[in-house]
């Protein structure tokens, strides 16, 4: 496995086929971490016109704070799950109170705000802070799993802590936040869940499961 090529080939894949979504148009971390709560139980498709009114009615992380509840879960009608609003809100008041308004960059003080698990602080260390922090949800489980053979059963907590560790050693410290998005997107696109459309992967010559052909069953995930 040659990291260097394979991250080249990643990134510049990535460079020129890279979504346009509202989210990627700065690195304000506040916008990150609306979209990638917002991302968790809803598809990208949803979720950007909600993002759009949502960041239109607050714009920052004092407009949100000092907002009614009320209101805010209103903006998130449609949404589902309200209690990533609640928690959204709670947590942007405590950053508000604690932090002088400032999301922390600290992983071990983001990670203590309400609702942020280890997805969603990697996500925002990664895209906002370009800190090389692995950002693994599902579809990040998936692609990890195929390019690197991992025959771990990605149900278990454990295997989510060797995929980790595995990001952690071939993300690029160069552009962390375009690798981790890139990955995310090539699970939507290309490395997708069935019948994924490797002929036309950017990093097919780096895919172990590829080069045995056993990319139709990884990952493996057990029923429990
Ligand atoms: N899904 C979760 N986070 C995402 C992001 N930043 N870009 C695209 N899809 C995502």
């Amino acid at each position: 496995f040659n990291k260097q090529q394979f991250q080249q080939d990643l990134l510049s894949w990535y460079y020129q086929h890279k979504r346009d979504l509202p989210w990627r148009q700065d690195q304000d971390p506040y916008k990150v971490w609306v979209s990638e709560i917002m991302l968790q139980q809803t598809k990208v498709d949803t979720v950007i016109p909600y993002f759009y009114r949502f960041i239109d009615k607050y714009p920052t992380v004092y407009d949100l704070a000092a907002a009614d509840e009320q209101e805010v879960l209103k903006a998130w009608e449609g949404l589902g799950y309200y209690s990533r609003a609640k928690n959204l809100q709670t947590a942007v008041r405590e950053v508000v109170a604690s932090y002088g308004g400032v999301v922390p960059a600290n992983p071990k003080e983001l990670g203590s705000l309400k609702g942020i698990g280890p997805y969603t602080r990697g996500a925002i260390l990664s895209i906002a802070y370009n800190q090389p922090e692995p950002a693994v949800d599902g579809n990040v489980m998936r692609v990890i799993s195929r390019i690197l053979k991992i025959e771990e059963d990605i149900a278990k907590v454990k295997t989510r802590n060797i995929i980790e560790k595995e990001v952690r050693e071939i993300i690029s410290k160069d552009d962390p936040a375009s690798f981790n998005q890139a990955i995310m997107d090539l699970g939507s696109s290309i490395c997708t869940p069935k019948a994924p459309a490797c002929t036309f992967c950017p990093i097919q010559e780096h895919c172990r499961a590829y080069a045995d052909g056993v990319q139709d069953e990884l990952p493996i995930k057990s029923k429990a």
